[in-house]
């Protein structure tokens, strides 16, 4: 396996996969790798002949207060998880390959990023759309794997990759979640063990969510109640929001059976003391 954070020793590499007529997979990543990544991985794996794993921490895609300093990194301990998977080539590049110091152009979206994350982190999708742009340009793959636990971010590059013709498929994979439920996170290492077990209540919320949808509610206020009923009972937690959108426009919806594609999104962002995590689930409505 080679580790590259060359742009043109990369798209080099890459470039001769496909002149050779080999199939590239690509996983982007921010790297402090767990098994939420590593089912990316294996996924690509599986569909293609080679697969190239980028390791960047993005900072156009972190707000001035955020966490872009203190975001956890260990490419020793990244690197060795992907050798083991069989990754062909991690791209790990400085900010100053990806950035140059007059860099001023950005992709950005007037629909699904105002709702949401977008809402608390206003210019976090330009950075992201911005940064996966250049990695499918650096890195021309068939395929690239993004986890459905960031369910907003996966709408938004589906749209760019639809709306600017990129020619690329985007695979969403499950969340992956730990035995007791939370969903793994390279953040979940800010947590102390009092608020480790504060954090279930974005999962333990969720669910009391989808049972009520389950049981026939479709009023969106509703099913938010239940969840924020269960969320105010736990003393570390603050609400950044709780919110039901139609999935394919991530719009919010008052009436659940009016998701244009049938399909909702109910997503939840909750500060655990310092910590803001996310978690979500995609459900398909029978009216
Ligand atoms: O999901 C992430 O880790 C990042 O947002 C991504 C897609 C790698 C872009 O920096």
């Amino acid at each position: 396996m080679n580790i590259s954070g060359s742009i043109k020793e990369t798209r080099q590499q890459v470039k001769e996969w496909k002149k050779q007529g080999l199939t590239v997979g690509l996983v982007p990543t921010m790297g402090y790798l767990h098994e939420g990544h590593q089912s990316l991985m294996e996924k690509a794996k599986k569909e293609n002949d080679k697969v190239v794993v980028s390791i960047f921490v993005n900072p156009i895609q972190f707000g001035p207060n955020e966490d872009f300093a203190s975001y956890p990194r260990d490419l020793e301990k990244d690197a060795a998880l992907c050798e083991r998977i069989g990754v062909d080539l991690i791209f790990h590049p400085e900010a100053e390959e990806m950035y140059e110091k007059d860099f001023c152009t950005y992709v950005d979206m007037d629909g699904l990023t105002k709702e949401l994350c977008g809402k608390s982190r206003p210019t976090h999708f330009r950075g992201v759309q911005t940064v996966v742009s250049k990695l499918f340009h650096i890195i021309p793959a068939d395929r690239a794997y993004f986890g459905q636990k960031d369910a907003q971010q996966l709408a938004v590059i589906k749209r760019m990759v639809r709306d600017l013709s990129m020619d690329i498929e985007i695979v969403g994979c499950p969340i992956v979640r730990e035995e007791d439920g939370l969903a793994k996170s390279s953040r979940n290492t800010y947590l102390n063990q009092e608020e480790r077990k504060a954090a279930l209540v974005l999962n333990r919320s969720l669910a009391e969510g989808k049972k009520a949808i389950e049981s026939g509610v479709r009023e969106a206020c509703k099913v938010k109640q239940c969840i924020l009923d269960v969320i105010a009972k736990e003393p570390l937690a603050r609400v950044d929001y709780v919110e039901i959108v139609d999935f394919s426009a991530i719009e919010p919806i008052a009436d659940l059976n009016m998701a244009a594609e049938g399909e909702i999104l109910c997503a939840i962002a909750v500060y655990i003391g310092k910590t803001r995590l996310i978690d979500n689930f995609i459900m398909k409505i029978n009216s």
